[in-house]
C-alpha cells in the first residue's frame, strides 16, 4: 500500500513536470525565404496603427535609428533592452512571417518560440483587431532595415528564466480582440479601443501589483512610471479643475491645453505621437476617458485654483527663485499670471496633485526639446538648483496653487526623487 502511494505521488509529480514543461514551450515559426511586400494603402494604415501604439517611443533609442531598438527599460526585475523591429534580415524582423508577428502581439512569444517580457505591452496589443495588427506588420516591413542587435538583458533571478512568463500570462493576458459595447456611440467605442488596445494607456495609468501586473480593480486609477506619477484618468470631469473635451483633445495632441498646461515626462512622447494622428483619434479617446467616473468622492485633487495667494514669509525664497529662473517663461510676479497663452502654473496638475512628484521631476528634468513640439521646451534645472532651492520653489508654487494643503518634507522628497533610479 505504502509503495502504491509513493508511486502515485511520483506519477503525479511527473505529470506535473510534463504539463509545466508543455505549458512553457512554444514552437519556433519557420522564417521567410523572400522579403514581403504590401500595397501602399495598407502600409499607410499601418503607419497610423504604429503611431497609435507608440512603438517608436520604445523601439528607437535617443540618437538611434528608427525602430532599431536598444533603449534600456529599467524594471523592478532588472534592465532589458528593446529589440530591433526593422525588417533587417539578420538582426530585425525581416524574416518574420506575419503569423510570427501576430503571435508576438497577441501572445508575447518571439518567432523562435522564446517568451517576451511584458515590458513589451502585448497584454494591450493583444486586444487589437486582426486588421490593425496586419497593417502594422505591413508598415514595419516597409521601413528602412537597420542592422543592430540589442545589448544583453540584465534580468534578476528567477525572472531571467523567460518561460516563467507563462504563469504571468495566465494571470494577465487576454488575447481576444475588444468587442464594441452595445448602447455606446461609435466614437466612444473607438476611444475605448484605442485606450485599451494600441494606446496601452493603462500600462502607465494603472497601479501595478508586486509582480508587475496591473491591478484590474484600480483600472486607470493612477500609476507610477519612471519616477513620474501618471494621474488617474477616471473622474477627470469630477476634478476640482474639470477637463472639457476641447482641453483634453489639445492636451492629448501635444498642445498646451487652456486651463491645464501641457504634457511632460513619459506623457510627452505619447502626446506627440497622438499629434501625428488625425484629430478624430484624440477626440474618440477624450470621449471615452471623460466618460470614466471615479468612485472616490471627492476625486483625487481637491485644490481649486483661486486668486493669487499672499506670499508668506517662508515662501519668499521660492518666490525670488521663481522670478529669476522661471518667470521669463511662466509669467512674472506671480505664477498665476499667464504668458503666451500658457496657463498659470497653479492650475497644472503637477501643482494641484496630492504628490509633489511631477512638479519636482519637471524642475529636475525639464521638458526635452523635440522637433515635433518646438515651443514646448523647458530646460532641466537638476544642475542649476540644489535640493533646498527646488524645495523652496515647490513650496512657493504649492502655496499659490493649493494653500490649504501644503506639501510636507519637501527637501527630503527632492533628494529622494533626484537619486531614484541611480545604481545603488
Ligand atoms: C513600453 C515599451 C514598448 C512599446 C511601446 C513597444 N514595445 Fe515592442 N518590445 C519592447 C521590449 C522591451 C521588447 C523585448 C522584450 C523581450 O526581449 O523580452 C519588445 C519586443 C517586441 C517584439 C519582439 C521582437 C523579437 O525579436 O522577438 C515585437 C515584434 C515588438 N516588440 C513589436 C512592437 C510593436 C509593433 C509595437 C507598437 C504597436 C511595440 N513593440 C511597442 C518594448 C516595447
Ligand atoms: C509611458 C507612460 C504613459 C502612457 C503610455 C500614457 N500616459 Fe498619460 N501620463 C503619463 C504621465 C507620467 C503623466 C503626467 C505628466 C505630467 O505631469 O506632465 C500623464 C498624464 C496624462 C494626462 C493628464 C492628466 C492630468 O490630470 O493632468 C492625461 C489626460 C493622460 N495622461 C492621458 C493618457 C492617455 C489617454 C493615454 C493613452 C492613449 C496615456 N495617457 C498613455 C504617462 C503615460
Ligand atoms: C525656457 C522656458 C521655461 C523656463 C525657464 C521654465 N519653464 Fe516650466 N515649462 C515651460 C514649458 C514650455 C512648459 C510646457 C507647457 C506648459 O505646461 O505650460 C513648462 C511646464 C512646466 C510645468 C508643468 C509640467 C507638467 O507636468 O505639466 C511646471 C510645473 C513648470 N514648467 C515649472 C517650472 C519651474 C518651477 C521653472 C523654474 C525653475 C520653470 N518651469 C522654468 C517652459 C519653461
Amino acid at each position: 500500500m505504502k509503495r502504491m502511494t509513493l508511486w502515485a505521488v511520483l506519477l503525479i509529480a511527473l505529470i506535473g513536470v510534463i504539463v509545466c514543461a508543455a505549458m512553457m514551450w512554444r514552437p519556433s515559426i519557420q522564417p521567410l525565404n523572400t522579403p514581403v511586400t504590401a500595397d501602399a494603402t495598407k502600409i499607410e494604415r499601418g503607419a497610423r496603427v504604429v503611431e497609435q501604439g507608440d512603438c517608436a517611443v520604445c523601439h528607437t533609442r535617443p540618437g538611434g535609428a528608427y525602430m532599431a531598438g536598444g533603449l534600456p527599460l529599467v524594471t523592478p526585475f532588472g534592465t532589458l533592452y528593446t529589440t530591433n523591429i526593422t525588417p533587417d534580415w539578420g538582426t530585425g524582423i525581416g524574416n518574420w512571417p506575419e503569423e510570427a508577428f501576430v503571435r508576438a502581439m497577441r501572445k508575447g512569444v518571439s518567432r523562435d518560440g522564446h517568451f517576451l517580457y511584458p515590458a513589451f505591452p502585448y497584454v494591450h496589443y493583444s486586444r487589437m483587431s486582426d486588421a490593425d495588427i496586419s497593417d502594422a506588420y505591413a508598415y514595419l516591413m516597409s521601413v528602412d532595415p537597420v542592422q543592430a542587435r540589442a545589448p544583453e538583458n540584465h534580468m534578476m533571478f528567477p525572472m531571467n528564466f523567460r518561460p516563467l512568463v507563462t504563469f504571468w500570462n495566465l494571470l494577465f493576458l487576454r488575447d481576444d480582440p475588444l468587442v464594441p459595447v452595445a448602447g455606446q456611440s461609435e466614437r466612444w467605442n473607438r476611444g475605448r479601443y484605442l485606450v485599451e488596445g494600441a494606446g496601452h494607456c493603462s500600462s502607465c495609468h494603472t497601479p501595478l501589483n508586486f509582480i508587475g501586473g496591473e491591478k484590474s480593480s484600480e483600472h486607470l486609477g493612477g500609476g507610477l512610471v519612471d519616477g513620474w506619477h501618471a494621474p488617474a484618468l477616471t473622474g477627470m470631469t469630477q476634478a476640482a479643475n474639470p477637463w472639457t473635451p476641447e482641453q483634453l483633445v489639445a492636451y492629448l495632441r501635444g498642445e498646451v491645453a487652456q486651463g491645464h498646461g501641457g504634457a511632460a515626462g513619459p506623457m510627452l512622447p505619447v502626446s506627440l505621437s497622438m499629434a501625428q494622428l488625425p484629430q478624430e483619434d484624440a477626440e474618440a479617446v477624450a470621449e471615452y476617458i471623460l466618460s470614466l467616473k471615479a468612485d472616490i468622492t471627492p476625486p483625487a485633487s481637491s485644490c481649486v485654483a483661486a486668486s493669487p495667494e499672499p506670499i508668506k514669509p517662508d515662501q519668499r525664497e521660492g518666490a525670488a527663485l521663481f522670478a529669476g529662473a522661471c518667470a521669463g517663461c511662466h509669467g512674472g510676479g506671480a505664477p498665476m499670471r499667464t504668458i503666451d497663452g500658457r496657463p498659470g502654473l497653479s492650475v497644472v496638475s503637477a501643482a494641484t496633485s496630492d504628490s509633489p512628484r511631477n512638479l519636482i521631476k519637471t524642475i529636475l528634468e525639464g521638458i526635452p526639446l523635440s522637433t515635433r513640439a518646438p515651443s514646448h521646451y523647458m530646460p532641466p534645472f537638476a544642475d542649476a538648483l540644489d535640493d533646498t532651492h527646488i524645495a523652496a520653489l515647490a513650496g512657493y508654487l504649492r502655496g499659490q496653487a493649493c494653500a490649504a494643503k501644503p506639501w510636507a518634507d519637501l527637501e527630503k522628497t527632492v533628494t529622494t526623487i533626484r537619486h531614484e533610479g541611480e545604481p545603488k
